[in-house]
Order: C-alpha cells, then structure tokens, then sequence
C-alpha cells in the first residue's frame, strides 16, 4: 500500500510557544492536524488564568490565515500551579479551556511555577470533576531524591491516589515512556488515559546519550526530552500499546521546539521539534508494525477526540509513500531527524 486516507487527525498535546516562535511552528502542525491541545508552559508568562487563556487563544488565531482558521482550531489549556484556586478553574472553564495541566516543579522545561503537593490541589480537582474538565499530568516525581530516570514510575503512585480519590474526574498521563506507565494505564479504570508521542516510539536512551549506532557514540541533543525515552522495551511496550487499538491511548506529539542556540550547546532545554515529520513517521512506523491500515486512524484521530468528547473531524488528508529527506533545519529550529531519510509524506 502507499498511499493511506484517513480522517484528519488531532494532536493532544503540543507546544506552540508565542510570538516569533509561534509564528514559526504554527504552519506544520495546521499543514496535518485540525487540532491541537496547546500547553501552557509558556514564557514570558505562563497560561495560569482565563485572561491568559483568552490572549494566548486570540494570539494563535491572529497567526492563522483566513483559510488556516477554517481547518485549525487551538483547544486551550490552562496551568495548575500550587495557588490554583476552584475559582480559577471555573474562570478558565468559562474561558474554554478543556482540560488543566500539572507539571511537577523542576521536572522540565517551564515548570519552575510546578506543583509539590498534590493533596493540596484536591479542592481543584474537585471542581474540575464537577465541571468535567480533564486533568492533564506530566507524570513525573518532583522529588528531587527521585532518580530522573525513575521519575515517570514513581508518579504513578500519584496518578493512582488521584483517580481513586476523583472517580469522576478524567485524567490524561501525558507523552508516557515506560511500560510501568501502560501496564497502570491499562489497569485503572476508563476515566484514565495516556498520550504517546512519535519520538518515544522511535527513541530509546541510546539514541540520546550516544550508545545507539545511529549516533555514532555521540550525544543527540536534539533528542533529549523529558520525560526521557527509555529502554528498548519501553519503547516496545508503548509500540505495542499504540498499535493496539486501545481508545486509552492517543497521540499527543509533545512537539516542543527549541531554537538551534538552546538545543545545541552546554546547557540543553528538553523538547524534540516533531511537528513537520509527525503524521509521517506515524505512517512510517504504523506501517512498520503492520498497522497502517487499520490502527493508524483510531490512534491519531478517534481515540483523543473520545475521550475528551469532541466530534470526530469530517475533513480527510492523505499520505504518499514517498522518501524524503528532513531539512536540517526550519527557520533556526532542527526539526526530529534533521537530514535523515523518511519513507512516507503528507499529500498537499
Ligand atoms: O521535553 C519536554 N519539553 N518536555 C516537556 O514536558 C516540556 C517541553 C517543553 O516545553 O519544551
Ligand atoms: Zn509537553
């Protein structure tokens, strides 16, 4: 088979940035996905009110062309900080954000404003689960004695506490990376779902700190990210999972873009620019594990759209198996495989 026509997919979780940045990312996520779940981890400023989530809307829009606006729409999010109140969360509610999100303090990029002590936050997920907005986790211990590498592992203890205590309450573990989070996403009830990112199902910690033979014993900054990619049955865990058509698990890319200063020197910021090459290496490895026809679709393009109850996309976009290499960069951000081959594109 090489060409595929499915439903045209949403992206659950994505970095859009602002500004100059924004202005520059924005068009390949619109050239493949009709929505996307805009983080709010931005800086100057983070999204944390509904003033904020109004702007950071209006700011989007007024980067999209008339004919963008027709086939893109940003659904918003807001940040949970430690002073969150329910007030702020049935503003933000009113202001349409559909879902708030929580990164533990110091995990990753942003996340200084992060939250420690999830029992105090119980208040807010208790109007978040009388308006049924979903809570959106970036699932790692913020303990600082808590190795970086068993972080994700260690906040599920979290993630169980909270869907115990909030039954009701829908909650997405975000851009999981081991097979202890599937096996507890598998294992806690429907409430409970996980977004899977494109590089974690092609990466492995190999590939980041130059072990694999694709790096040639050098260290990839362009691949490193938090939570960071895992071991090579971690990564076969979330293949298997992502292919396995359970509605649990959808794609959020996570394309989180760095300019080529902050990912290629001494002090590297976390985030691989997936954006351009998402919806093709998503055919590429569908494809791979033979699934292309029929578990792509579900995966990128029903799965998330149920679980946050939202209608299903009626537009359709088509995909060619044809090779093509990834520039090395787009306007000073390197994109995922920068100057390697992929075997699949998206029809314009
Ligand atoms: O690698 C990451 N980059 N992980 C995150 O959670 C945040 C993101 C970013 O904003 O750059
Ligand atoms: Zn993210």
């Amino acid at each position: 088979m090489d060409t595929i026509e499915i439903r045209k997919p949403d992206d659950f979780h994505l970095h859009l940035r602002r500004s100059e940045l924004l202005r520059k990312v924005l068009p390949h996520t619109v050239n493949q996905f009709a929505r996307g779940l805009i983080m709010p981890n931005t800086r100057p400023g983070p999204i944390i009110t509904n003033e904020h989530v109004d702007n950071y809307r209006n700011e989007i829009c007024s980067v999209l062309t008339k004919d963008q606006l027709a086939e893109f729409s940003p659904l918003m999010t807001i940040q949970i900080t430690q002073e969150t109140t329910p007030e702020i969360i049935n503003k933000a509610e009113q202001a349409r954000a559909i879902a708030a999100k929580i990164y533990p303090q110091g995990v990753t990029t942003n996340s200084e404003n992060g939250v420690v002590d999830f029992r105090g936050l119980y208040p807010v997920f208790e109007t978040m689960q009388e308006l049924d907005m979903v809570l959106s986790l970036h699932g790692e211990s913020p303990q600082e004695m808590v190795p970086g590498l068993e972080k994700e592992k260690t906040f599920l203890h979290t993630l169980r506490m909270i869907a115990r205590d909030f039954p009701k309450l829908r909650i997405v573990l975000e851009h999981i990376t081991t097979e202890d989070a599937v096996k507890c996403v598998l294992e806690l009830p429907e409430t409970v779902a996980a977004t899977i990112t494109v590089h974690h199902l092609f990466l492995t910690l190999d590939d980041v700190i130059g072990y694999s033979k694709d790096s040639k014993g050098l260290m990839q900054s362009h691949n490193f990210c938090k939570p960071i990619a895992k071991t090579v049955y971690d990564r076969a865990a979330l293949r298997k999972v992502a292919t396995s058509g359970n509605p649990k698990f959808f794609f959020g890319s996570d394309s989180a873009p760095h300019l080529k200063g902050s990912k290629e020197c001494a002090s590297v910021c976390a985030g691989v620019f997936t954006a351009p090459v998402a919806l093709p290496l998503l055919c590429q490895m569908f494809e791979y594990l033979g699934h292309l026809e029929d578990r792509l679709e579900p995966f990128v393009s029903e799965f998330g759209a149920k679980f946050y109850r939202l209608p299903l996309n009626s537009e359709r976009i088509c995909c060619v198996k044809k090779e093509w290499i990834v520039p090395q960069e787009y306007d000073g951000i390197v994109p995922f495989m920068a100057g390697q081959k992929i075997y699949w594109q998206v029809e314009t």
